[in-house]
C-alpha cells in the first residue's frame, strides 16, 4: 500500500466578537457567534502522509516532537476525520504529520485556529475526501472553535448555531479580504508559553462566572453592530464595538472563581496609548485574546503611525504587522510545510 499525503497552508485569525464559552464542550460548539479577520501574515502549513508502514502517528510541530496533550489532540483529530469521511472502514492508518507555523512559535500567539484549519484540509484530502469549505469549518471547529473560522479569507462570521448536532455550527466569509484595507498589528508583550488556555479559561468562566449570562446574551446584538459597521466601512462604530466585545470577554474572565488575570502591565499601557491615538483622530482600535499580546486594528493609511507608537511602548517586545488573508488552501504534492 502507498501512502496518501496532503499539504494544506491556512493563515491565523483575530477575533473583533469574541468566542469565549461552549454550549456543548463534547462537540465543540459555542455559544456565542463570532465574528474575525484572516491574517495574511500568520500561517500554518501542514503536510498529512498516512502510511501503513507506522505503528504509531509520527508528529512534528516546528521540528519538534509534540508531546502529551498536543499530540493527543491532533490524534485525536485525525480518528474524528476517518470516521466522518471513512465510518465503515477498518481502525485508520497511522500517520505522520509535519507542521510549521511562520510565526515565532515563542510569541505567545494562538496557532490553534491556523493550526486545525490546515490538518483538517491537509488530513481530509490526504484520505481522499473532497469536502466542501462548510464541512471542513464544521470538521476544524471539532479541533478547535476558531479554526473554523480560518478556513475562509478576509472577514468571516461563526454561527453559534441551533442544532444539538452543530451541524449548522459553521463560519462562512462575509467579505473579502479587500474589501476593507484594514491592518492588523500584533504587539507582543510577552513571549511566553499562555498560563491559561482559551479552553481552561473559557470552560472556568462558563462555570463561575456571574457576568457569563450578560457576556452571552449581548453577543447578538454585538454581531450586528459590527456587521453593519463593516458593511458602511464605518471605523468609528467598529471600533466602538469591538473593544466593548474584547473588554467583556475579558470582565467574564476577571469575574471568573479564581480570576483570569490575562493582562500585564504593558498590555494595559498598549491599550491606553490606542485610546489616546484614536481620540487624536487615528482609526485604529484594540482587541485582546487569551494572552497578554494587543492586537491594534487600523486602516492601512495609518500603520506607519500605529506601529511607531506601539513599537515605542516599555514592554512591548515585537510588533508584527498583517494585511487580511486569504482561505485555507491545498499546497502541490511534495511540497515541504517549512516556511
Ligand atoms: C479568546 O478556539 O482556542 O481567541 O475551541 O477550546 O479550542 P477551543 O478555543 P479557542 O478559543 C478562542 C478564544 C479567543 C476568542 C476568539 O478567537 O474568538
Amino acid at each position: 500500500m502507498s501512502t496518501s499525503t496532503a499539504t494544506a497552508v491556512a493563515h491565523a485569525n483575530i477575533a473583533l466578537i469574541k468566542y469565549w464559552g461552549k454550549r456543548n464542550t463534547a462537540l465543540n460548539l459555542p455559544a456565542t457567534g463570532s465574528l474575525s479577520l484572516t491574517l495574511d501574515a500568520l500561517t500554518t502549513t501542514t503536510r498529512v502522509a498516512f502510511d501503513p508502514a507506522l505503528s504509531a502517528d509520527d508528529i512534528r510541530l516546528n521540528d519538534q516532537a509534540a508531546d502529551g496533550r498536543a499530540a493527543q489532540r491532533i490524534s485525536g483529530f485525525l480518528d474524528l476525520l476517518h470516521s466522518h469521511f471513512q465510518p465503515d472502514a477498518a481502525p485508520r492508518t497511522r500517520a505522520q504529520v509535519i507542521s510549521h507555523n511562520n510565526f515565532p512559535t515563542a510569541a505567545g500567539l494562538a496557532s490553534s485556529a491556523s493550526g486545525f484549519a490546515a490538518l483538517a484540509l491537509a488530513g481530509s484530502h490526504a484520505l481522499g475526501a473532497n469536502a466542501d469549505e462548510a464541512q471542513l469549518s464544521m470538521l476544524a471547529r471539532r479541533g478547535s472553535g476558531s479554526a473554523a473560522r480560518s478556513i475562509f479569507g478576509g472577514i468571516v462570521e461563526m454561527a453559534h448555531g441551533e442544532r444539538d448536532d452543530g451541524l449548522d455550527c459553521i463560519a462562512h466569509p462575509l467579505h473579502a479580504p479587500d474589501f476593507w484595507d484594514l491592518r492588523v498589528l500584533i504587539a507582543i508583550t510577552d513571549a511566553g508559553v499562555k498560563k491559561v488556555s482559551s479552553t481552561d479559561g473559557m470552560q472556568l468562566t462558563t462555570d463561575t462566572s456571574p457576568f457569563y449570562p450578560a457576556w452571552v446574551s449581548g453577543a447578538e446584538a454585538d454581531l450586528a453592530a459590527a456587521r453593519q459597521a463593516i458593511a458602511a466601512r464605518d471605523f468609528d462604530a467598529l471600533a466602538a464595538v469591538t473593544e466593548f466585545s474584547t473588554l467583556k470577554m475579558h470582565a467574564s474572565a476577571l469575574a471568573a472563581r479564581p480570576g483570569v488575570i490575562y493582562w500585564n502591565a504593558a498590555t494595559l499601557a498598549a491599550m491606553h496609548a490606542i485610546r489616546e491615538c484614536r481620540a487624536a483622530g487615528t482609526p485604529v482600535c484594540f482587541t485582546m485574546d487569551a494572552g497578554p499580546q494587543v492586537k491594534a486594528v487600523c486602516t492601512a493609511a495609518a500603520v506607519d503611525e500605529v506601529a511607531g507608537m506601539l513599537r515605542a511602548l516599555p514592554g512591548v517586545v515585537d510588533v508584527i504587522v498583517s494585511g487580511l488573508g486569504a482561505a485555507a488552501r491545498l499546497r502541490p504534492a511534495g511540497d515541504s510545510p517549512a516556511g
